[in-house]
Formats: structure tokens, sequence, C-alpha cells
């Protein structure tokens, strides 16, 4: 004797099933959002999360390293004065500006802008505003980026928008 099961499947029930699962992912979508809420991660509101950017051997002195802070490219420079840290999306139009060393000036390729590598400050080119500092702290041998230096500046930027 076998025994013989049967299914029958109608449009119905495929149609409750399919708005079951549309259901659930609606809802799961709904609770990470809340969660997402109730405890925000430090570096979405640009608050005191750490971000490791690099090991402090792997930055000599002369060097530099893209990084991503906040959802931005940015950039951990070693000057002869100690590590600095700014925002590299550069203020004129956008462009991802980098670090010359033997020029010693922070650098937009798109539109020749140069940036101070102390302070961000335009020195020549078009960029109507500097470069947002980043804070940074050396621990434990590795270079931690913490907060913009000034959130709300970074507010005033249109390319940075969310970002502070
Ligand atoms: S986008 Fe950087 S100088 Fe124009």
């Amino acid at each position: 004797m076998t025994d013989k099961i049967s299914f029958t499947i109608t449009r119905r029930r495929v149609t409750e099933v399919l708005m079951g699962l549309v259901a659930l992912l609606l809802a799961s979508g709904t609770v990470t959002v809340i969660l997402k809420y109730l405890w925000p991660r430090a570096s979405d509101e640009g608050e005191s999360g750490e971000t490791m950017v690099a090991s402090v051997d792997e930055v000599p002195v002369g060097s530099a390293k893209m990084f991503n802070f906040n959802g931005k490219a940015s950039v951990l420079l070693n000057t002869p004065g100690g590590f600095r840290a700014f925002g590299a999306v550069c203020t004129h139009l956008g462009c991802i500006a980098y670090w010359k060393p033997d020029e010693n000036i922070i650098f937009c390729p798109c539109h020749i802008g140069k940036f101070d590598p102390n302070t961000g400050e335009v020195v020549a080119g078009p960029p109507p505003s500097p470069l947002p500092g980043i804070d940074i702290m050396e621990k434990e041998g590795a270079i931690y980026a913490i907060k913009w230096k000034d959130p709300d500046y970074v507010k005033t930027l249109t390319m940075y928008a969310g970002a502070a």
C-alpha cells in the first residue's frame, strides 16, 4: 500500500503566501528603521565614533592614506608636523583632492584647487571654502578619526550634506 499525499494549491493560496512575504519584508524594513532610530551608530551622527584609519607604521612621514569618514572620502596626512586629517571632497565641485607632499599642498586636479595641509584653508584655485578638518587621535599604534572638527561648517557644504 502506498501513501499518496496530494496538495492542492489554489491561486488564492499562492496570493496569500505572496502577500504574507511582502508583509514580512515590509515589517522587517520597518523594524530596522525603528531600531536604527532608537540606537543610531555614533558614526551616523558625527559624534564620538572612532574610525580606525591606519596603523602609525602604515603612513610614514611624507605619505598619506585615503579613507572613508562618515561616508565621505577623506585623507590622513603624516606631515613633518604630525598627523592631520581632512575631508577630501573638494569644496568647489566635489572632485577628490589628495596630498602632494613634494609641494606640501592638498591638490584638487579638476580645476587646480590647492589647500593648506595644516589647516585645510584654500591656498589657490576656485574652491570657495576650506576642506573640513577631522579630529584624530593616536591610540595603541593606530590613528583613529573621531569627529568633524566643525560639524556646523560641514553642514554648510553641499557635497557633505548628511555627513555632519
Ligand atoms: S572641483 Fe576641485 S578645484 Fe574644482
